[in-house]
């Protein structure tokens, strides 16, 4: 038998530890949170994605009365970024959230599976790391890539 161990490396930073646009991008995701829409779960999640284009394309939680309908930040940034700019790539990702008590987490959140699948789609698409920017009130958590959060992922029909 072989043993395969998979690690993570996740870096841990001070607000003031990152770059210029790595804090823009930090506080174009805590800014998205305030445009969620979660009258049912009261946690309000937004991201924010730098394109290669330049721009920044923010998503924030949509829920439905139809549970399985609405979806989270980070698909409905996703899917708009390359919805709207189908030739610019992926360059990082931020995600932040609030709490029921809408305050700011002290303690990052990290992306649910299907947004991990949905969002490895588009590390792949162009073809280099995108790194991931976990916002907590207290530090960030820096990823290299989305495929660090996916390991063994599904990549081919
Ligand atoms: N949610 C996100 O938007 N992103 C995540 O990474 C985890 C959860 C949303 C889904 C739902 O609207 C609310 O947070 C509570 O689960």
């Amino acid at each position: 038998m072989k043993k395969l161990t998979l690690t993570t490396d996740c870096e841990l930073l001070d607000y003031d530890e990152l770059s210029a646009p790595e804090r823009e991008l930090v506080d174009r995701a805590s800014e998205a949170t305030f445009r969620s829409y979660a009258p049912y779960s009261h946690f309000s999640v937004g991201a924010a994605i730098r394109l290669s284009n330049g721009s920044i394309v923010c998503g924030a939680n949509q829920e439905n009365v139809a549970f399985p309908s609405g979806t989270c930040a980070e698909r409905s940034a996703a899917f708009y970024a390359h919805a709207e700019h189908p030739d610019a790539d992926f360059v990082a990702i931020a995600i932040a959230a609030r709490g029921t008590d809408g305050k700011p987490l002290a303690e990052p959140i990290s992306p649910c599976g299907a947004c991990r699948q949905s969002l490895l789609q588009y590390e792949l698409l162009a073809g280099r790391e995108v790194p991931v920017l976990l916002v907590g009130r207290d530090h960030i958590c820096r990823l290299p890539s989305v495929r660090s959060l996916l390991p063994l992922a599904f990549t081919s029909l």
